[in-house]
């Protein structure tokens, strides 16, 4: 057996490499190896993606009973509904007969879902009320054992749902944790919080979903060179690069596992992340503290990852160079599909008091940024496909090949950690620093190392729909 194949040696090989990061993460190194690896992979989907919260979709994507779209947890099919009563539910799209996909459509609106194979029908929350020849064939079947499987835990924090296959995981406040407050800045700027304009896209990139999720947690000195054409051609501003003296960056990490980076203005105006007058008028009545409400007033980026594979960009971008830019949140997903690849989603959000109009500029602004055509989106699909690359060569393996996420670090680094800072987690006044990334591979190795799940709490799961 090659030794990179899944597998009992695979397995192995795999303890030992994690071993090993172990102790190269605290000197700010990365084995190359797990950014393209079939066992690497493999352990994700299980401890990673089997055992997270993980991002399902936005409340208001499913605003009517019946609304549905498809979604995936790791690489595992799930059907994301609102159900006749008005309930959220995640149900696996899988049919309990004999296991054919039961949803074939992207997204629709549905009171039921019928199995292509032998039509047994269920309702949308996942509930079994119809088996042909029924009275001939099962008499004896109890209908309520066999609905749709779920998740073993749902739960949503202002509109993001999430969902995790643990039924021992902590409750989603607690896996959110100290994160949320950075979170409340994007989501609940209004009254009325964000709301999903127009449909995902979503696209396949030949690279580890982790250069994504690591990227957005604060990869600044990327976006001087990544991104250098959209500088130099005036469709992004210098502030948002976060060139020195243009605006002050800040990396928050040791965040509960996740991380942030922002880029604000120290002096001066005022650019609340480019909403125009009438947008911001709205935050006052949002509920943000003072403190939280002062990073938005004087921001110009905040970009983020929630672990595993949920990351954020709120800023402002213009969709040339003639236009003002215009602001907008994209949330993204980084889905795993295979070793060293991934379907990336994209959704825009703008708040949901927001006019019609301000909507339209906002998914436009996001379409010429950050989707499959988008100028920002299209540079760092080119570098982080080359990470993947890089990380399937027999030179990596056979040299035990390290990456350096160093820049920062004590003795590296000239930037102190800020004492009166008035949020939780570490902020870092620097652009100069990946700390943030790091923060995303400890947590990484923490999960990929935790102890096999339970196998007696893990039958639990497999309660109904
Ligand atoms: S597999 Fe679905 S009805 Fe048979
Ligand atoms: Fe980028």
């Amino acid at each position: 057996m090659p030794m990179n194949a899944c597998g009992a040696a695979g397995g192995q090989r795999v303890d030992e490499l994690l071993e090993q990061m172990r102790e190269d993460i605290e000197i700010g190194l990365v084995p190359a190896e797990v950014f393209n690896d079939p066992s690497v992979h493999d352990r994700e989907l299980r401890q990673v993606f089997g055992r997270c919260w993980v991002y399902i979709g936005h409340e208001t994507e499913i605003p009517n009973p019946g609304d549905y779209h498809v979604r995936r947890i790791g690489e595992d099919p799930f059907i994301f509904v609102r159900d006749e009563s008005g309930q959220v539910r995640v149900l696996l799209n899988s049919c309990r007969h004999r296991g054919s996909v039961i949803c074939r459509v992207e997204a629709g609106n549905t009171s039921h879902f019928r199995c292509p194979y032998h039509a047994w029908t269920y309702k949308n929350d996942g509930s079994l009320v119809g088996v042909p020849a029924r009275q001939h064939g099962y008499r004896q079947l109890d209908l309520s054992e066999w609905g749709l499987i779920a998740p073993a835990q749902v739960d949503s924090y202002h509109g993001l749902v999430f969902a995790t296959l643990d039924p021992q995981a902590p409750p989603l406040a607690d896996y959110l944790g100290k994160f949320r407050w950075y979170l409340d800045m994007q989501l609940a700027l209004t009254e009325g919080g964000m709301e999903v304009i127009g449909e995902p896209h979503r696209w396949h990139v030949g690279a580890d979903w982790k250069s994504g999720a690591e990227n957005f947690t604060g990869d600044s000195s990327h976006t001087q060179m990544t991104h250098r054409s959209l500088l130099e051609t005036g469709i992004a501003e210098e502030a948002a690069a976060g060139r020195p003296g243009k605006a002050h960056g800040l990396h928050i990490n040791e965040c509960d596992g996740h991380a942030i980076s922002m880029r604000v203005l120290t002096s001066g105006e005022e650019p609340y992340l480019g909403y125009p007058k009438e947008v911001q008028a709205l935050f006052e009545a949002g509920g943000l503290s003072e403190a939280q409400l002062d990073l938005v007033r004087r921001g110009v980026v905040h970009d983020g990852t929630v672990f595993p594979n949920l990351s954020f960009i709120h800023f402002s971008a213009k969709e040339d160079v003639e236009r003002p830019a215009t602001a907008f949140l994209s949330l993204r997903t980084w889905q795993p599909r295979g070793p060293g690849r991934m379907e990336v989603w994209s959704w825009v959000l703008a708040p949901r008091e927001a006019s019609a109009e301000f909507k339209r500029a906002a998914y436009r602004a996001a379409m010429s940024s950050f989707s499959p055509s988008g100028s920002f989106e299209q540079d760092d699909a080119v570098v982080w496909s080359g990470v993947a690359r890089t990380a399937g060569t027999v030179v990596a393996e056979l040299r035990g090949l390290k990456l350096n996420y160093q820049m920062g670090m004590p003795g590296m680094g000239t930037a102190e950690p800020l004492h009166d800072w008035p949020g939780p987690g570490t902020a870092w006044p620097s652009n100069a620093g990946e700390s943030g990334l790091r923060t995303f591979h400890r947590r990484w190795l923490e999960q990929m190392t935790l102890p096999e799940a339970d196998p007696d709490a893990a039958s639990a799961r497999d309660g109904e729909g």
